[in-house]
């Protein structure tokens, strides 16, 4: 019964949602381009990058980020850590609290433990992360982890940027070492796609990738985040004729099509609900699909096929890869079937008759049939997401929980648009 409950709530909330939406959009901080002003630190934040800290540092909307500069962080890469060790390392330099220069100065007691995303993380065995931040003799302020032995080797240089309670960004003068954090990471980066594929029921679609070295082209990606839409050997086979005929070109660019450069856990996919793009998208050539959530289904729609993931095959980041039940066909290489193009476009038809946006309409009620338990345990955003607006508005408004709910809501939206309009 909460269904109706939760509609109307959205109703109401409606030009608040819309106030939300635009100024958290305007509002939001990017790391990655306040650090790209500061070449001093480019290596940090190639690392906040390929570690998907950035995404995480651009959602939350109290941080302070203790940004290394690129000596500093030689000194980290001389340890030859894997990119998931070194996620761990940058994320105890991510304070999930406001610390400008002037409150670093003036602790009460004259020391401090903040928590961090690596606190944040679950990785961090006990309180192993939280920073210690002390006001030591000659006024500097150095930072720990909270197990420190008294010893502190990190001093605070200078601030970067400071946009008052919301982010701060400042300089320290050395990696905050942590044994914790150092340690080698549960999911090592040792990830060989031709290896790890076949085992876990992904084989004709590897044999394809090894191949045509396409393999070679996932394999690189891996690092930085890729994910996989696998093709059932059933449907691969049935596929063979019409992948013989590709030339040899075109089969690379089919198979190319199958890989994210970026990892998208299960969750991530049905938020990004949209266009997204392939390894195969290179200049002109956009080889996008749609990715579409329909209560706990999830389609990759190409305006060719419309396939279902129809399981995880593997999902140990950077690496995930979900089990399609059709070959992905690019409409570059194969004809688009006419009607896929504008599907998406909500039904028209009733808009135009709506005056207020009051009550849910029976017809806006209905898809969203099967998705109570997403409703209970995962209101969109809450963890990995890198979709901003949405995330940022997750604790203002847990009404509109789910997928099916934005759908209505995104309608609604349209619909009001309408009135404002007329
Ligand atoms: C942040 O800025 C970088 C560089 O300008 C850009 O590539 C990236 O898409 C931006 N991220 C967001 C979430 O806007
Ligand atoms: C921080 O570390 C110092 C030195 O080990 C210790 O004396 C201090 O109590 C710690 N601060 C907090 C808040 O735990
Ligand atoms: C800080 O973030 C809040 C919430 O997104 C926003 O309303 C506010 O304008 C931001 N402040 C600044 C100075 O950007
Ligand atoms: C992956 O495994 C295959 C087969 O064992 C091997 O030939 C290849 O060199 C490995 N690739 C990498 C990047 O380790
Ligand atoms: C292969 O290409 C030929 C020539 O374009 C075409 O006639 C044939 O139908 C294609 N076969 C398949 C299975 O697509």
């Amino acid at each position: 019964m909460r269904r109706p409950l939760s509609l109307s709530a959205a109703v109401l909330a409606l030009p608040f949602f819309l106030l939300l939406l635009f100024s958290s959009t305007a509002e939001a901080h990017n790391i990655t381009r306040i650090l790209a002003k500061h070449p001093e630190f480019s290596t940090f934040n190639h690392y906040l990058t390929i570690t998907h800290l950035a995404g995480e540092i651009n959602r939350r909307l109290t941080i302070t980020v203790l940004a290394l500069d690129n000596s500093a962080m030689s000194a980290l890469l001389d340890k030859h850590f894997t990119v998931g060790t070194i996620k761990n390392v940058l994320s105890l330099h991510v304070l999930v609290d406001y610390y400008g220069a002037k409150k670093l100065h003036q602790l009460s007691k004259g020391s401090t433990l903040s928590s961090t995303l690596f606190q944040a993380s679950g990785s961090a065995f006990g309180t192993s992360g939280y920073v210690n931040i002390t006001n030591v003799k000659g006024g500097k302020v150095g930072f720990a982890s909270e197990d420190n032995a008294g010893e502190f080797n990190s001093f605070y240089v200078k601030s970067v940027m400071e946009i008052p309670y919301n982010i701060s960004i400042l300089q320290i003068s050395k990696v905050i070492t942590s044994a914790d954090a150092e340690a080698p990471t549960a999911a090592p980066l040792s990830l060989n796609v031709t290896e790890v594929l076949p085992k876990q029921g992904c084989k004709a679609f590897t044999d394809l990738l090894i191949a045509t070295g396409v393999a070679e082209t996932y394999q690189s990606n891996i690092d930085g985040g890729l994910t996989v839409f696998c093709p059932t050997d059933t449907a691969l086979n049935d596929f063979l004729p019409k992948y013989k005929n590709l030339t040899a070109a075109h089969k690379v660019s089919l198979l190319l099509y199958h890989g994210m450069p970026v990892y998208l856990s299960l969750q991530m996919l049905k938020s990004s609900n949209g266009v997204v793009n392939t390894l195969a998208t290179h200049g002109g050539n956009k080889y996008d699909f749609n990715i579409k959530t329909d209560g706990e289904d999830v389609m990759v729609k190409t305006k060719v096929v419309t396939a279902e993931v129809t399981a995880t095959l593997i999902d140990s980041e950077p690496l995930v890869v979900y089990e399609v039940d059709k070959v992905l066909e690019p409409r570059e290489l194969f004809k688009a079937v006419p009607g896929e193009e504008d599907e998406e476009a909500p039904a028209p038809k009733e808009a135009p008759k709506k005056k207020k946006t009051k009550a849910p309409s029976p017809k806006a009620s209905e898809g969203e049939g099967e998705e109570e338990e997403e409703n209970a345990d995962s209101p969109i955003g809450s963890d990995e997401s890198d979709d901003e607006p949405a995330d940022q508005k997750s604790d203002k408004d847990g009404a509109f929980g789910s997928e099916g709910q934005i759908s209505i809501v995104v309608m609604m939206l349209s619909l009001w648009f309408g009135v404002l309009l007329v």
